[in-house]
């Protein structure tokens, strides 16, 4: 397991995520590392650059594609909208060059991933954190799979909040035939689907214990829930956001009389 220093220094630019998520990404880094010389990388999503880092500090890597559809306010399952204007891919670019990091194995497309113009570019590994809501990051998959090469990873963010997406996915790949393992992070937003002959590896290896997936549904409901009531819901009493309140589970009531 790295320690914080060692992951400070794989993740020198900011990023929007936690360091049991930054420990999970240097672990699939690991994983891929133990299975190929050198491995592609794809993002949905990039932001400042912060995920990317690690990507672009590895010479294992020897590709990256960055798809970012900037400066938008973006919608979210939690009921509220994210403001990412300001940001842009020069910035991006700007920040990991002052990191120290070379970009020159990295290119870049502004706009979703259902306008990138078509190539036979395939990925090893892929990380959607884009728009979270369950549509964007299901149109984020549907269109990086066919991207990705038959064993390969694709790696979900913020994954208690796209959960639904996640269970669309796993429904397409098991209608379709295609071996795969899901595997939800402990303690962590990060998630991942190991596609191909990566569903067979040994996760023990490289990850502490993942949550059930059960548990993972249920507790993600009730959280999409709560962030939806606390920002979307106000008393009529008093004009002000509920701060107290609780949700039941779904209660049977009879379907017809
Ligand atoms: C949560 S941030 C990404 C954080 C980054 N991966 C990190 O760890 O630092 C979300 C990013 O998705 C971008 N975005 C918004 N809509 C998008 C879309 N349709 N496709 C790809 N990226 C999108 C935003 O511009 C923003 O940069």
């Amino acid at each position: 397991m790295p320690t914080i220093s060692e992951i400070a220094a794989h993740f020198p630019i900011e990023s929007q995520s936690s360091v049991r998520d930054k420990q999970f990404l240097l672990a699939v880094r690991r994983l891929l590392g133990d299975c190929a010389p050198s491995y592609d990388y794809l993002e949905v999503g990039s932001f400042l650059g912060g995920s990317l880092a690690p990507f672009l500090g590895d010479s294992a890597c020897q590709s990256i594609l960055s798809i970012d559809e900037r400066g938008k306010i973006l919608p979210d399952e939690r009921g509220a909208l994210f403001d990412y204007a300001g940001i842009t891919t020069q910035s991006m670019l700007d920040r990991l060059r002052q990191a120290g990091l070379a970009t020159t194995k990295l290119t870049t497309h502004d706009g979703p991933i259902d306008t990138l113009p078509p190539s036979d570019r395939r990925f090893d590994l892929a990380f959607i954190d884009g728009e979270h809501t369950d549509q964007a990051c299901f149109r984020d998959f549907l269109w990086a799979l066919p991207m990705m090469k038959a064993d390969s990873i694709i790696m979900f963010h913020d994954s208690s909040l796209i959960y639904k997406a996640i269970r669309m996915i796993a429904l397409l790949l098991r209608k379709d035939g295609r071996p795969f393992t899901f595997f939800k992070n402990g303690d962590s937003e990060m998630s991942a689907i190991f596609l191909g002959g990566l569903s067979r590896c040994d996760l023990g290896l490289y990850f502490e214990a993942g949550e059930e997936c059960d548990d993972f549904y249920a507790s993600s409901e009730l959280s999409v829930l709560e962030h939806n009531v606390r920002n979307r819901v106000r008393s009529d009493d008093d004009g002000e956001r509920l701060t107290s309140f609780t949700i039941d589970p779904p209660k049977p009531e009879k379907a017809y009389y």
